[in-house]
């Protein structure tokens, strides 16, 4: 696993979509070859969105050749409400990059089969022979998606309850009542975030320090599915300051150290 350092959200946001961009454009992506990228929601991957963005309008980055997997969908919220995850990542990234609107795939929180909706988003991700770059968040109780404490590291697209503290951390954007979030959603699990060729989580902010902490220096453990990271070959976790609250000072350093002689992905661009 990477630990890459920055001293601030707006770093960690710029060197997070550098990353990306320079993994897309390595690719050199084609309408027979995509380059298949995992979405995440919430508010860690906005910055990274804003600056994707801007490098797609100055012709640095394109997505005409991109396909998506969003992580997860609420249940029970109509599509088009404003916090479902499908508006989220049309208002905050899709409509404003290149992307074709039939390139972007969401789970569809209300199927009438959710296992069988389930299955079929895992075989269309097969389908392109399985997700480049898997992009993500965590949760303050460490969750990856929404794969909760206890879920299985080996789980793959399911339905899953959220526990009381993902509802009251999301309840910020349900009129700060617990009652109107959603209490299920269809999530991709750890088992498919794990199948990813790589992966690049965003840990920003004090209140995901514990979260870092369990997923860098704990045990592996159902109990903090960041944790399963540290089983993946090629696994980026980028973080600001305050995230790194927890982390031990020998960590600290062991990470600031060997990436000091890695390249800026800027540099690749
Ligand atoms: C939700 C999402 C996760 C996300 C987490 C953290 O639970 N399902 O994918 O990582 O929120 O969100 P935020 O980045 O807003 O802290």
């Amino acid at each position: 696993m990477r630990l890459i350092i920055e001293p601030d959200y707006a770093l960690v946001s710029k060197w997070a979509a550098n990353y990306v961009a320079a993994q897309i454009n390595a690719a050199n992506p084609t309408p027979e070859k995509p380059f298949v990228l995992g979405c995440p929601t919430g508010s860690s991957p906005l910055g990274l969105y804003r600056e994707l963005i801007r490098l797609n309008k100055e012709g640095r980055v394109s997505f005409r050749n991109v396909v998506t997997f969003n992580m997860d969908e609420y249940c029970g919220i109509p599509r088009d409400h404003e916090q479902s995850y499908h508006t989220f990542m049309w208002t905050n990234f899709f409509n404003q990059i290149d992307i074709l609107p039939e390139n972007v795939n969401i789970l569809n929180g209300n199927a009438p089969d959710p296992e069988a909706e389930c299955r079929r988003y895992e075989e269309k991700i097969l389908s392109y022979g399985g997700i480049d770059l898997f992009m993500g968040g965590v949760g303050p109780d460490g969750h990856i998606a929404f794969n909760e404490p206890g879920s299985s590291l080996t789980s793959r697209t399911r339905m899953k309850t959220l526990t009381k503290d993902t509802i009251i951390a999301n309840s910020r954007f349900f009129e700060n009542n617990v009652d109107l979030v959603p209490k299920t959603a269809l999530t991709v699990g750890v088992g498919t975030v794990m199948a990813a060729k790589s992966v690049l989580l965003i840990v920003n902010g004090y209140n995901k320090a514990r979260a870092l902490k369990h997923g860098v220096e704990g045990g592996i453990s159902q109990m903090w599915t960041i944790s399963a990271l540290q089983m993946h070959p090629k696994a980026i976790i980028v973080a600001d300051e305050d995230a790194c609250m927890e982390l031990k000072v020998s960590t600290y350093r062991y990470f600031k150290d060997i990436e000091s002689a890695n390249l800026d992905p800027t540099s690749q661009l």
